[in-house]
């Protein structure tokens, strides 16, 4: 099969190579000479000049002086535990994939994740919260980037790094650190009501989970899946915590970062310390691969929206068990690169326009966030499939490639054999009509509905709930300076619900705006007229 890897790519777990055991007998510098003092640099007599000819010295400073990497440009504070994730095999008419046979195990690194603030950030913020998941396969590393909320802000990839910069801390002031207090972000999304839905589920009580161990997790997005008969489904992924869904009211949350802003990283390490390993369910809801790819009047390429599970129950795959924490933070939690594109056999991508950007983002970032092309390499990056690429060379290069010829064919090393068909791996394009059309920036029209989704969702939680977002709100909105700010976001949420406006406009002391949207009811989604007041909310 045509040029060798040797290690590390492709190296099977173990033992990472070139781990340092931090034991023995003597320290060493870099390049493994002994030492024989580490505590005094070394000078022109005892009260120096310092001579330039310390090595030691030089090595041990100017490592220290890189020793910090770029934080992720969002999600950049996260906690992250190994585990194993166990098939059910209910999965196998569905999806040619094979960790969803039955009974296969496949060990996954978790990474849990706050999106707005900065590496040093409190955990128990009102915020999404990212769900990433790295399946080590024996088909190749499958990565389920997923959040704790089933929508997101925006329908196209080209609008992401401006929700971004809207989220963030204002340029100025650098705050706040959280996602949702301040200017910008009420103003983009008051002027881009697309992400209002979004916004409702993390103003309610979803915004602050009480442990990632209770979270939900969302690939959001659809996804198409291939079987062993080259018949597809579309399905959105869902995880299902053991524990159930649990939140902390806003007073607690309060109260829990003051004494602790590390409670959730802290809360996680120590459950899988004592032994109380968290757990969740892997399910799909599956929907047919109809040409429209809609179901029940929603959009599936529409990241906006969900699909009750009420209209598709969660079919369940399989369940994970977080069971090792990191040994080594920087190497495992900073190091670890998710991909959207990391796909195998038999789950495909749909076309879902905020997906495809995706795909192209991950990758580019992490080349200047990890230092180069090579990052795959690292231990925790690392395949369990064994590797057998054509990439070559770049910064921090340490596989060493055996052969003289990294293109097929060629007739110097061997090579592998072309394959056809649907056992041909990975990135097979599913025989898919492409939509006839003229190229444009437009969205299909069913993009233009922001507020079907929300009302249902708001109307679904209980009275309690109910208040608990119109309390925080008010108080997220009390915290903008620009009147014009806050009345333009009473008026979208007087097209969600006129109870929810009145009471946020209550607390603000504003006047309800009249709706400009007409009411939920009347806009024909079967959605809303089916479901009423049923969200299951834990
Ligand atoms: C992280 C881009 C939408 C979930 C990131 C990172 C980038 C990014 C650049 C940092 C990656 C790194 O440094 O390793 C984008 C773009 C999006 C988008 C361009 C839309 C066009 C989403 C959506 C979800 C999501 C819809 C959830 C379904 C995550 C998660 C992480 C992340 C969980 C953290 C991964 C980790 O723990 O390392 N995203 N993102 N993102 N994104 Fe997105």
């Amino acid at each position: 099969h045509g040029p060798e890897l040797v290690s590390p790519t492709g190296t099977p777990t173990g033992e990472p190579e070139g781990s340092r055991s931090q034991s023995g007998d003597f320290l060493t510098t870099a390049q493994g000479a002994r030492l024989q003092d580490t505590d005094h640099s070394l000078k022109a007599g005892r009260r120096g000049p310092t001579l330039l000819q310390d090595h030691h010295l030089r090595e041990i400073i100017t490592h220290f002086d890189h020793e910090r990497i770029p934080e992720r440009v969002v999600h950049a504070r996260g906690a992250g535990a190994h585990g194993v994730f166990q098939s059910y095999g209910t999965g196998t008419g569905l999806t040619r994939a094979g960790f969803l046979a039955p009974d296969v195990e496949t060990p996954v690194f978790v990474r849990f994740s706050t999106v707005v603030g900065s590496r040093g950030s409190a955990d128990v913020v009102r915020d999404t919260r990212g769900f990433a998941v790295k399946f080590y396969t024996d088909e190749g590393t499958f990565d389920l980037v997923g959040n704790n909320i089933p929508v997101f802000f925006i329908q196209d990839a080209i609008k992401f790094p401006d929700v971004v910069h809207a989220a963030k801390p204002h340029p100025d002031r650098e705050i706040p650190q959280a996602q949702s207090a301040h200017d910008t972000f009420w103003d983009f999304v008051s002027l881009h009501t697309e992400a209002q839905a979004h916004t409702l589920w993390f103003m309610a009580d979803r915004g602050i989970p009480r442990s990632f161990r209770m979270m939900e997790g969302f690939g959001v997005h659809t996804f198409r899946l291939i079987n062993n008969e080259g018949a597809t489904a579309l399905v959105k992924f869902h995880w299902k915590p053991v524990m159930g869904v649990h939140s902390l009211v806003w007073e607690e949350a309060q109260i829990v970062n003051g004494m602790d802003p590390d409670f959730h990283r802290r809360d996680l390490a120590d459950a899988i310390e004592s032994g109380n390993f968290p757990s969740w369910e892997l399910g799909v809801q599956v929907f047919p691969d109809v040409e429209d790819e809609m179901y029940e009047g929603i959009d599936l390429l529409d990241p906006t929206k969900f699909v009750p599970e009420e209209l598709a129950p969660v079919q369940m795959l399989g369940r994970m068990t977080l069971n090792a924490n990191p040994k080594n933070y920087f190497a495992e939690v900073e190091q670890v690169a998710f991909h959207p594109g990391h796909l195998v056999p038999g789950i495909d991508a749909s076309n879902d326009p905020l997906l495809h950007g995706r795909l192209f983002s991950y990758l580019d970032t992490q080349i200047s966030r990890l230092g180069g092309p090579n990052f795959g390499q690292l231990p925790i990056n690392r395949p369990h499939a064994p590797v057998n690429d054509m990439l070559r060379d770049g910064m921090h290069q340490s596989a060493d490639y055996a052969g003289v010829a990294p293109y097929k064919p060629n007739s110097l090393d061997g090579g592998c054999p072309f394959h056809a068909g649907i056992d041909a791996g990975a990135f097979i394009d599913v025989p898919q009509a492409v939509q006839a059309g003229k190229k444009e920036r437009a969205n299909p029209a069913s993009f233009n509905d922001h507020f079907s989704q929300p009302t249902l969702f708001y109307r679904s939680l209980t009275p309690t709930e109910q208040d608990h977002a119109a309390q925080a709100y008010a108080f997220e909105l009390g915290k903008c300076y620009e009147q014009t700010i806050r009345e333009r976001q009473l008026t979208a949420l007087a097209n969600i619900d006129a109870d929810l406006c009145r009471k946020v406009a209550a607390e603000l002391g504003l006047p309800v705006p009249v709706a400009t949207e007409p009411p939920a009811e009347q806009i024909p989604s079967p959605a809303v007229s089916q479901l009423g007041q049923s969200w299951p909310v834990a």
